[in-house]
């Protein structure tokens, strides 16, 4: 191979995944500079405290990380920090001065892509985050590259692994939410502060991250209508196995057209999906994203979406690409935002509910009921009764309607007379 100019990576951070990004940098250094056609080299790595023990090379640790993302012995910066400042000024400050960057953090982007575009777009650098969403899974590489080219109308899935793993156990064991919680923390599974996960924030920012690529337009974690599943009981999960469904907290992004206008709807809440669903068979940490597009048809991604290795594959695969672009003195993909669609608030999304009720057990009950759904004009798909000796449970599911017509037939069916208990309502995906 003729001498070429080495490709020289700043890497900011040395956690778990910074500690798997510089071994397989070192490890492979041979196989990258095939791959890319220049060597590339390690030219520092910033980290917060010097004294820690690390197990990456200690002459290349420094705690300035501002000098090192502007310094003119740097090509690509790698952000595997996290947190939104002051890792978004090193960014921009980095991308304004030419240099590339891979990024890991999800919640920067979410919040901050428009600006770090911006800054990327004034040098003609790159910005790639194959890693912020669904860890090692490539997915971000074919909503923006391999799909380009197709016309995307639902990217639905789940994105975070310890919600995922608590779902499994509940359904597993018919155990309660804090209980599996606990087990979850006592095994690894969940951070001592799991509120980013159980509450549905990761999720979100990483839906917002999914929404934009796929349809072409600026969408923030705060367009993002977001529930945890710190809410979801043993009894929801024990109504959903009744029907042959399973819970899952989802992402979902889609293209809703009505009246011959397009907009996207973006939400993060868990939902009973039917056991036979792709989706339902992901267990445990996993990850899997189920897009459709209307030539490609339906695809399922899955695999790996947390922990330093398959983190870090996603990064090198970022870094490579990026690192071939500079090599052939191009750019990647740029933002694309240019279709700028309206984003629905989540009362006008359309959405399915799964009710189960407690009721009295005489003349005129489901007629009460019914006639609430008709009020809001709401249709109902089924109706399952079961008999008691002085009550009875009532199971209905709906069709289609605006999620606030649905919640305000829930409101008024639960205050009933004849209603003794709203024993679970949880949205309905992956049918119809
Ligand atoms: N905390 C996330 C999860 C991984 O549980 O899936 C990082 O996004």
């Amino acid at each position: 191979m003729p001498e070429v100019k080495p490709i020289r990576v700043a890497v900011l951070g040395c956690g778990t995944v910074g500690t798997e990004v510089v071994r397989l940098l070192t490890d492979q250094a041979e196989d990258l500079r095939h791959r890319i056609g220049a060597p590339v080299e390690l030219a520092g790595i910033a980290v917060r405290r010097l004294n820690k023990d690390r197990d990456v090379p200690r002459e290349l640790l420094t705690t300035d990380a501002a000098g090192l993302v502007t310094s003119d012995d740097v090509d690509v910066v790698v952000e595997v920090i996290g947190g939104i400042e002051p890792t978004r000024t090193w960014l921009l400050d980095a991308l304004r001065s030419g240099k590339s960057v891979v990024t890991a953090n999800k919640a920067l982007l979410a919040e901050h892509a428009a600006d770090l575009f911006e800054a990327a777009d004034s040098s003609g650098a790159d910005l790639y985050f194959e890693a912020a969403v669904a860890g090692a899974i490539p997915l971000l590489r074919p909503l923006r590259e391999s799909l380009a080219g197709d016309r995307i109308t639902r990217v639905m899935g789940i994105v975070n692994g310890t919600t995922n793993f608590i779902l499994s156990a509940m359904d597993a064991t018919g155990a309660g939410y804090g209980e599996t919680l606990e087990e979850a923390s006592r095994l690894g599974y969940a951070e001592a502060d799991p509120t980013a996960d159980v509450d549905g924030f990761d999720a979100a920012s990483k839906a917002a991250i999914l929404a934009s690529l796929a349809f072409h337009t600026r969408v923030t974690a705060g367009d993002v209508h977001r529930e945890g599943i710190a809410q979801v009981s043993a009894a929801d999960i024990a109504a959903a196995k009744g029907l042959g469904r399973t819970v899952k907290l989802l992402a979902i992004c889609e293209r809703v057209v009505a009246d011959g206008t397009e907009s996207v709807a973006v939400r993060v809440h868990p939902a009973m999906i039917p056991r036979s669903h792709p989706l339902a068979s992901v267990n445990g940490a996993f990850n899997a994203v189920f897009v459709e597009a209307d030539a490609a048809g339906e695809m399922m991604f899955y695999g790996r979406g947390a922990g330093g290795a398959p983190t870090a594959s996603a990064v090198l695969g970022d870094l490579v690409a990026v690192a071939r672009n500079k090599v052939a003195s191009g750019r990647g993909p740029r933002e694309s935002a240019y279709a700028a669609l309206p984003v629905q608030p989540m009362g006008n999304t359309p959405t399915r509910y799964h009710i189960s009720l407690d009721v009295a057990d005489k003349p005129g009950v489901l007629s009460q009921v019914a006639a609430v759904f008709a009020e809001h004009h709401v249709s109902i798909a089924a109706v399952r009764q079961e008999g008691r000796t002085e009550d009875a449970s009532l199971v209905i599911v709906t069709h289609a309607a605006s999620d606030a017509a649905l919640r305000s037939t829930v409101d008024k069916i639960g205050g009933l007379p004849v209603v003794r208990e709203v024993v679970s309502v949880m949205r309905v995906e992956g049918e119809e």
